[in-house]
């Protein structure tokens, strides 16, 4: 297998082939002036089964998409015999029901977007809702970095910590990030308002007086998730609060707001590299590409 290093994420593809002594293959990559996006393979693909990895997070994650589906279009051109793109942070990975009438399913339209430019299989990491990939026109699995951040609390010297989900429906997240930590597990409550977008959070029989708590979500937008989330801890006497977070988009200026809410430190992944990524992905996706090769 080789690794072909997309333009997003080379520094996390170098470390998958690093990891796995699979062969790199850098790609050059610019923007035309007028917008258009190039990429080309720098090495031979030629027989070879290859790892795409190019993550799509915002800024620019429609050009970010597009270099995926040409590098894919160009490993096939290329002769390579198999093609998996890993895609840490899948974008429109949230549009994947038609919440309202009128709406589209955008993630679908991605996903058949990549295959017809010729991908064979996906594997993502803790999108956002797994069912999403049954209707993928190809093999497609996603991976979590859960265990990974908690790990990461661990070594911080957080083994105990109370490990909260922001709403019920991710609860599994907080019970991933609970085995690793050893203490209790817990959600809020979380409603969202489809046409305006707002949410009202809400605690329900939550013991965390006097606890360190480790807040642990998927995804990291705007920051309004963590920061109710954090008011409520603060009311409810938690004495410590953190977040792990697998993918920090951390739009505008969301990562003040959740320190100025009393989250003592953001801890995210490379799926989204920026300042709160320090966690490598590099050891999950290695250990999913060896079992598949
Ligand atoms: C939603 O259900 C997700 O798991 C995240 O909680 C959400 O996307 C975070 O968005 P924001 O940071 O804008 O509150």
């Amino acid at each position: 297998m080789k690794v072909i290093c997309g333009p997003a994420s080379k520094a996390l593809a170098e470390g998958v082939s690093a990891l796995t002594g699979f062969g790199c293959v850098l790609v050059a990559s610019k923007v035309f002036p007028d917008g258009e996006s190039y990429v080309r393979l720098e090495g031979s693909v030629q027989g070879e089964e290859v790892a795409i990895v190019q993550t799509t997070c915002p800024p620019l994650q429609d050009g970010k998409l597009l270099q995926l589906a040409f590098m894919v279009d160009a490993a096939k051109r290329g002769g390579a015999q198999k093609i998996t793109a890993v895609v840490p942070y899948l974008a429109y990975a949230r549009q994947d029901k038609m919440f309202l009438a009128g709406e589209g399913i955008s993630v679908e339209t991605v996903a058949r977007m990549l295959k017809a430019s010729g991908i064979d299989e996906l594997v993502t990491v803790n999108i956002h809702s797994e069912p999403a990939l049954e209707k993928f026109p190809f093999p497609a699995k996603t991976l979590s970095a859960i265990p990974l951040l908690a790990e990461y609390f661990v070594q911080k010297g957080y083994k105990g910590a109370f490990a909260l989900s922001p709403d019920k429906g991710a609860l599994y997240i907080a019970q991933q990030a609970q085995k690793v930590l050893g203490g209790n597990a817990g959600h809020l409550d979380k409603q969202r308002d489809r046409n305006t977008g707002q949410t009202v959070q809400t605690a329900q029989g939550l013991k965390v007086k006097d606890q360190t708590v480790i807040i642990f979500d998927d995804i990291i937008s705007t920051g309004g998730t963590i920061v109710g989330a954090a008011k409520i801890l603060r009311e409810q006497g938690a004495k410590h609060v953190f977040c792990g977070c697998v993918h920090g988009l951390l739009i505008g200026d969301a990562e003040k707001r959740i320190l100025d809410a009393g989250v003592e430190e953001i801890v995210g992944t490379d799926s989204v590299p920026g300042s709160v990524s320090k966690v490598s992905l590099a050891p999950l996706l290695s250990h999913a590409l060896k079992a598949q090769n």
